[in-house]
């Protein structure tokens, strides 16, 4: 999966013979996963058509601060001019390509003019602007065009080199503007180069355990994983290398960069999270494992003769605790399931299983629990630092864990 997957992306588009090459540009980015709102300068529209464009991003195309077309709503005869809010746009974008970029459009993005849409949204906006150079070889070279390159730069702006070959003046030199597949990768590698997570080893584990009583039946629980797979997935996406043990689930990561390991027991799950714990930055238990598992288990399946039926249970090891045990430098989160007295009961396993934090789901909290979208948890710190947090998807949940991970590394 492309770490363009979702952003959204306005692609700004300015009058120079290169601007054909956006239409593959677009294409790249819709393929890799993004939004893609154009923009053009009303120059740009003599080198590759608005149509092209907005087919491609399958979207508007926008050029002036009006639109020409009048919008007609069902219920009202009078037409309405509509704003194409260059504010809003700027502040809807991931991040923003100027590609390719003249010299006369960097001059006016260096000075602050602003005598159309394009330039300004690039005023308005707050995201990172990647810009493609794109000229002939003695503008490329021209004190003013470096000039105009070094301020970008300076303003924070990310250049993407122009590459060498025939230019559409005949000349050969360096000025025509990079690939478009060369464009996605440079803005991907700079993209990942830049994830928070980038470099860090990540254990998670989630979902129930079953405990088999004979070959055909087990004890379970109602987990779903869909915690610890969302937290999993948060965590792939800001850059880091993730390791799923996983109980059975029916999930599966959007991530595909996320390594699944599928266990079926807590012995299974324990064996597995040792063989990895070594060599991660961080671990998270997520998974709901079973706390007994039948002492002795049935070879063949067990008849039905008596009319009660006992079977004798035994403790399973605390993974989380056992990774507690024999931790360095690892930052290790557990969650609490509690019912009463939950704040003192969490505080109480921090210290026993040696963790860093802890997340505590009361279930006395409405939409918390297993089988449900959301989760309403409480951070409690290994300094015993309380932060109750509103109820919220468990995908913003498992962000907010993520980012307290972040915040540690910070
Ligand atoms: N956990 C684990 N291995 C187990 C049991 C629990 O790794 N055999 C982990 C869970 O993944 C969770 C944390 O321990 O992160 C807390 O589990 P919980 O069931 O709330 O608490 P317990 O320690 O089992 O204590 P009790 O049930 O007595 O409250």
């Amino acid at each position: 999966m492309s770490v363009l997957s979702g952003k959204k992306i306005i692609l700004g588009v300015t009058g120079g013979i290169a601007a054909y090459k956006t239409a593959n540009l677009v294409r790249l980015f819709i393929k890799a996963g993004a939004q893609v709102q154009v923009i053009m300068t009303p120059a740009s529209v003599d080198f590759v058509t608005p149509l092209t464009l907005s087919t491609l991003s399958k979207n508007p195309v926008y050029i002036n601060f009006f639109n020409d077309e009048l919008s007609t709503t069902s219920t009202e005869t009078s037409k309405t001019a509509l704003w194409n809010n260059h504010v809003e746009m700027g502040l809807w974008a991931d991040f923003m390509v100027i590609a390719p970029a003249t010299a006369n459009t960097m001059s006016k993005m260096v000075n602050g003019n602003c005598d159309n849409l394009l330039l300004a949204t690039y005023l308005s906006a707050k995201c990172p602007v990647y810009f493609a150079p794109a000229m002939d070889l003695d503008m490329y070279k021209h004190p003013s065009t470096l000039n105009s390159f070094e301020a970008l730069k300076k303003f924070g702006n990310i250049m993407i080199p122009a590459e060498s070959g025939e230019l559409a003046s005949g000349l050969s030199g360096e000025g025509r503007m990079a690939e478009p597949e060369n464009i996605l990768s440079f803005i991907e590698k700079d993209i990942t180069s830049k994830l928070p997570l980038k470099n860090k080893k990540i254990l998670i584990t989630a979902g129930p355990t079953y405990e088999a009583i004979d070959p055909v039946r087990f004890i379970g629980n109602h987990s779903t994983g869909k915690m610890g797979y969302d937290i999993a997935d948060a965590a792939a996406n800001l850059g880091a290398e993730v390791i799923l043990v996983s109980g059975p689930s029916h999930l599966k990561p959007k991530n595909p960069l996320v390594n699944v390991v599928r266990v079926t027991s807590a012995a299974q799950m324990h064996e597995a999270c040792h063989n990895y714990f070594n060599n991660v930055d961080v671990a998270i238990a997520a998974a709901a494992v079973a706390d007994y598992k039948p002492k002795n288990v049935a070879s063949q399946k067990i008849k039905k003769n008596d009319s009660a039926f006992t079977i004798e249970l035994e403790k399973t090891t605390d993974i989380l605790a056992s990774l507690g045990e024999v931790k360095k430098n690892q930052f290790l989160i557990g969650f609490a399931l509690e019912t009463e007295n939950e704040i003192e009961h969490a505080k109480q396993k921090i210290q026993k299983k040696n963790l860093d934090l802890i997340v505590l789901n009361s279930l006395n909290d409405e939409g918390a629990g297993f089988g449900k979208p959301t989760n309403k948890v409480t951070f409690i710190s290994k300094n015993f630092t309380i932060e109750p947090q509103p109820l919220k998807s468990k995908e913003e949940v498992a962000k907010d864990i993520i980012n307290k991970i972040v915040e540690h590394y910070a």
